[in-house]
């Protein structure tokens, strides 16, 4: 933020009304600590919010109007406050100054970061996220781990955390075993070269159907594992021929998604180790025999037993995340872990963290997780089986972007319309994911995907490229001018409004990235853009007097800068033209 230290507007107005409290209310001392500004929800409750006086009428035994009063006509004014109002049983209406906001709006595109502070400087987190099982074929169960994730991650970075990405491939657990029974048993070497990825997953789909009803097939795939872990040379080779096939289609997709990492470590990493974590478990006596396995029990936590190692000597799921953890702390000194992966691993990473901190592991470890994504029936067109390929959802996003922009802008160069319509596809996509509440199911719909009039990334492309057009049609018809010459002047309504959500970015942004909600800074983006229509509709811009008319233009551009940044924090494109 400008002139002061503080990150947020909140936050700076939190100061200044807290210090109002302690000067009307001195009494109080002790509660004031809990005195705090919001932004509101509706212009109706001023720009910013107090609702402290309520807390302290029963400290204070007065009615939290009185007590609210009583603020109101000891306050000094801040620079950026116009007025404060009492409204309903006892809020603090604040409004801020036209003259501030202007000011505040210059500074925000002065630099790159357009008002964001550098909060979170000095902080490392390790994210675990994108992390699939190997050997099988990317599926759009697959888009969120990575999306979701490489937006948390951007967002992190952009705040001054230091990130480490690392892709916690699944490539050492019980799909191997079955994947190698699969192969020797009825792999297709035609096959394997055609479409290596859908037979590797053919053959693992009958193998684990064929352990269903024989008992000794499926004992047969857990040796097979064994095997592989313990370093059979055999199976070791297979496995590498299986890994480095399925690296070609992860790298292929998550270079269309414009995901990457800092370390791409699969379970196999930690191989080594993982005796060793048993070991300490069973010194510390953490785990103990049980049926012949080594368990935890974790009956304190009201959490059901975690098995450490099977009995036939296998190390599992838990075993090794145990020993990521332990390796993670001691290379990267996180302040935080953070795995994003879906809902159906809660219970796994409850136990796991509780495992963690009876070894005495201190780092902050977070499941940020999310609802599985489907797709309504009959929307697809390409099917294998009842998955779908995340490859092939993409491929249908960027020809129906394709269609989109060949309808927009039928004068643009090819080549030109396919490079805009990866952008736009890709946006669509990733955008759909990103905009919904992470927890809940979603559905995706081309429809709701696509809309150019709805919240959807092609819309939010849309309305940036116009915005970012206003200037240039100022440079076409007044060549002379100089926007950056002129303040920013508020004056009418709308005006105020779209200035308002503007200032907003930091805090917004802020809270998107520490409550780990992408969808929040999603939403804002959308209000955004809505600000900017109705301003659009209502004010003139290019035929408003001189001054004016550079105003308007200069707001345009904080406008495009603030929505430009955030569509890039979520790892979408903004062209220039659709
Ligand atoms: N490979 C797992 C899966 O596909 C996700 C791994 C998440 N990360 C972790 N450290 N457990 O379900």
């Amino acid at each position: 933020m400008t002139a002061t230290s503080h990150n947020t507007i909140e936050e700076l107005l939190t100061d200044w009304m807290r210090a109002a409290f302690e000067k009307a209310h001195p009494d109080a001392s002790d509660a004031l600590g809990k005195v705090s500004v919001v932004s509101t929800a509706s212009a109706e409750f001023g720009d910013y919010q107090c609702n402290a006086a309520m807390g302290l009428a029963k400290v204070l035994k007065r009615s939290p109007r009185d007590i609210a009063q009583v603020v109101v006509d000891s306050i000094d004014l801040h620079d950026a406050v116009d007025r404060v109002e009492i409204a309903g049983a006892g809020f603090l209406n604040i409004y801020l100054s036209d003259g501030w906001l202007g000011a505040q709006l210059v500074a925000m595109i002065a630099t790159e970061r357009v008002g964001v502070p550098e909060c979170e400087t000095g902080k490392t987190i390790v994210m675990d996220y994108g992390s699939p099982n190997m050997s099988k074929p990317l599926h759009i169960g697959h888009l969120r781990s990575p999306n979701i994730g490489s937006t948390l991650d951007r967002m992190h970075r952009f705040l001054g955390c230091k990130v480490i990405a690392d892709n916690h491939l699944g490539d050492w657990g019980t799909q191997f075993g079955i994947t190698l029974m699969g192969y020797r048993h009825f792999g297709d070497e035609q096959a394997m070269k055609e479409a290596p990825m859908e037979e590797l997953e053919r053959v693992y789909v009958e193998s684990y159907d064929r352990g269903k009803s024989d008992d000794v097939w499926k004992k047969q795939c857990r040796e097979e594992l064994v095997k592989l872990q313990s370093g059979d040379e055999e199976n070791l080779t297979l496995w590498k021929m299986f890994m480095s096939l399925s690296l070609k289609e992860l790298d292929r997709v998550y270079a269309r998604l414009g995901v990457s990492f800092d370390v791409v470590r699969g379970e196999s990493y930690y191989s080594d180790k993982l005796q060793g974590i048993i070991d300490f478990l069973t010194d510390k006596g953490i785990a103990e025999k049980s049926e012949g396995a080594m368990v935890v029990f974790l009956e304190e936590e009201k959490l059901p037993v975690a098995i450490v190692q099977k009995s036939d000597g296998g190390f599992n799921y838990a075993t090794t995340d145990l020993a990521t953890i332990v390796d993670r702390e001691a290379e990267f000194k996180p302040d935080k872990v953070l795995y994003i992966t879906d809902e159906r691993q809660q219970l796994h990473f409850k136990q796991l963290f509780t495992i963690a901190k009876k070894m005495g592991i201190e780092v902050d470890l977070e499941h940020v997780w999310f609802g599985l994504m489907r797709l309504p029936e009959g929307t697809f067109s390409t099917r294998d089986g009842n998955v779908i390929k995340l490859e092939r959802l993409l491929d249908e996003a960027e020809l129906r972007a394709l269609a989109i922009v060949k309808e927009q802008s039928p004068d643009m160069d090819e080549v030109v319309q396919q490079e805009v319509a990866r952008a736009v596809g890709m946006g669509a996509v990733k955008y759909a994911d990103l905009s919904q509440n992470t927890q809940s199911l979603v559905t995706f719909t081309w429809d709701k995907a696509m809309a150019l009039n709805g919240n959807s990334a092609p819309y939010l492309q849309y309305a940036y490229a116009r915005i970012a057009s206003v200037r240039d049609k100022y440079a076409e018809r007044f060549p002379d001018g100089n926007i950056d010459a002129h303040a920013i002047s508020i004056t009418e309504a709308t005006e105020r409004a779209l200035a308002v959500k503007l200032i907003r970015f930091p805090e917004t942004l802020i809270r998107a990235t520490q409550a780990s909600k992408p969808n929040v800074l999603c939403d804002y983006l959308y209000e955004l853009a809505q600000a900017y229509s109705s301003y659009y509709q209502n004010v003139p811009f290019l035929k408003a007097e001189e001054g004016t008319r550079e105003s308007r233009v200069r707001l345009c551009g904080v406008a495009a800068a603030v929505i430009k940044k955030g569509l890039d924090l979520l790892g979408i494109d903004t062209p220039a033209r659709i």
